[in-house]
């Protein structure tokens, strides 16, 4: 580790995280105070170029640094870590709330101790959480770094849950940490928690990876307020906070304004899940198609999905479309077309078999495909997924499937199932223009997870079951 990138050490990373819960109740009459509901806020700062000449410098560095590493926190060389720590409290006072915020910390380390480092400390990206009186309740050192070389794992994992009058419990958790199982979900174990804070510094990477896909995934597989802030530095691909429950978010993603975004919203102290709503299969209109037919009706309840496409529907195709090859996220995804105005597809890989049944109101000349990938993932991170994704191609050849697009106008009435080894899959719904959807239905079938989505309201730019095999790593 070189001397240099260590000097990089004191700084904000962005104090990219007002994630705070207002007690509105207080100030609400008496037979409301057992409010279901409190206040949450997230920021997406703006990083700030210091005006000392001399930041030009680090500055640059940490560019360099940046494009080697990916994982990028602007810097803000500060004055004294203790100064900004009494002014994020005085903070958390002034607002009444509770206040978290991510900055570099360092701890001095003994030369007896193997682990530290030559110049004496340790540095940590640190998540500081602050209360309403502007105490200093709990911090959280970031465990899953993403080639942050100023930074050094803490030799234990922060499993920190902290408690506040408003909501009862947070995890919190940081940025690449969202991936892994360590601290993110074991955390969630604990079936008091219900919210997340979430300070970030995260790419976009379409399209599957952009940071509000995972965000609000994260928040649906486990039923829970996920309340992220992201740096905003659109020129390096980082957009993308929001306030998310399982059914409902609020969320920003702007790769044009220079500017910061605080997003406020209003949610439950205890979120319902998909899962808990019975009215999802409602939706669907049986009259209209055969197909709608089969998708309202209880799909896997007599037979094997894969005798669906022949038993009592119209068989979509006598040719089976053919499978090719395509790189998505850095990945070899096995993919099939998706052609005409309704079908039945099924694509494999290793263990993995994907299914979609879907339906098109009006065509378009878009080319979209279902892919799938088992395996495990090496670039920018090394974590084993299985995948199911249908995705609008970036043109009209097979190899641009997999492409990062964000418009599209393909409509789809769809079903899309795998058989999943992993219980842990996140659904991610996209559609044209960073908007994000909610399934009408998701769980397991059988030995099947699927996700169920009609009467889109914009077009599809994804739609896919992202699943994480933490031990398979
Ligand atoms: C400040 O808040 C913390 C955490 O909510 C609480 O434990 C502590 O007692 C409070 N201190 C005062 C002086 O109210
Ligand atoms: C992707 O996988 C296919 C099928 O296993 C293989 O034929 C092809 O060579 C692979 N492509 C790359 C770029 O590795
Ligand atoms: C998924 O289905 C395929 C095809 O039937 C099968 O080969 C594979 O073993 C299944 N995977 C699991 C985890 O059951």
């Amino acid at each position: 580790m070189s001397g240099a990138s260590r000097q990089l050490a004191l700084f904000l990373c962005g104090w990219c995280v007002a994630a705070l819960g207002v007690q509105a109740e207080e100030h609400c009459p008496a037979e409301h105070r057992q409010a279901a509901q409190y206040v949450a806020a997230v920021y997406e700062h703006r990083s700030i170029l210091s005006p000392n000449p001399l930041a030009l410098t680090s500055r640059r560095q940490a560019l360099e640094l940046m494009n080697q590493n990916l994982d990028i926190y602007e810097q803000q060389v500060i004055i004294a870590a203790q100064k900004v720590l009494q002014r994020l409290s005085c903070m958390a006072i002034k607002g009444e709330m509770f206040l978290v915020a991510n900055l570099g910390t360092k701890q001095p380390c003994h030369s007896s101790d193997p682990g530290c480092p030559n110049d004496g400390r340790y540095q940590f990206n640190t998540n500081v959480v602050f209360s309403s009186n502007g105490t200093l309740v709990d911090r959280y050192r970031k465990h899953n770094l993403y080639f942050e070389a100023a930074f050094d794992t803490p030799l234990e994992v922060d499993n920190i849950i902290f408690d506040t009058p408003f909501a009862g419990k947070f995890g919190i958790f940081t940025c690449f940490d969202i991936l892994f199982f360590d601290p993110a979900v074991r955390i969630l174990r604990d079936s008091e928690v219900k919210h997340v804070v979430y300070p970030t510094a995260w790419m976009n990477q379409l399209p599957l990876l952009a940071a509000i896909q995972i965000q609000r995934g994260f928040a649906i597989t486990f039923g829970i307020n996920f309340l992220a802030a992201n740096i905003h530095h659109p020129s390096l691909g980082m957009t993308g906070s929001g306030i998310h429950a399982p059914l409902e978010s609020f969320w920003h993603h702007d790769m044009e304004s220079p500017e910061g975004h605080l997003i406020i919203a209003q949610v439950a102290k205890n979120p319902l899940g998909l899962f808990s709503t019975g009215n999802a299969t409602g939706k669907m209109d049986p009259s209209r198609s055969k197909f709608l037919q089969i998708l309202a009706g209880d799909l896997y309840s007599a037979q094997d999905t894969q005798d669906v496409h022949c038993d009592g529907a119209p068989k979509w195709s006598t040719n089976a479309p053919p499978t090719f090859n395509s790189e998505m996220m850095y990945d070899n995804f096995t993919l099939v077309p998706v052609w005409g105005r309704e079908g039945y597809l099924r694509v494999c890989a290793n263990g993995l078999c994907c299914h979609l049944l879907y339906q098109r109101p009006t065509l378009s000349t878009e080319l979209y495909a279902l892919g799938v990938f088992d395996g495990l993932h090496t670039v920018h991170g090394t974590y084993y997924v299985q995948v199911c994704a249908l995705v609008k191609c970036g043109g009209l050849g097979f190899d641009t499937c997999g492409q990062e697009i964000t418009e599209a106008a393909g409509i789809f009435d769809f079903h899309l199932w795998g058989n999943f080894s992993t219980s842990y899959i996140f659904p991610m719904l996209l559609t044209s223009g960073m908007t994000l959807e909610t399934p009408d239905r998701l769980g397991w079938e059988n030995d099947h997870y699927f996700l169920r989505k009609s009467g889109l309201s914009s077009g599809l730019v994804t739609a896919a079951l992202y699943g994480r095999l933490y031990e398979k790593d």
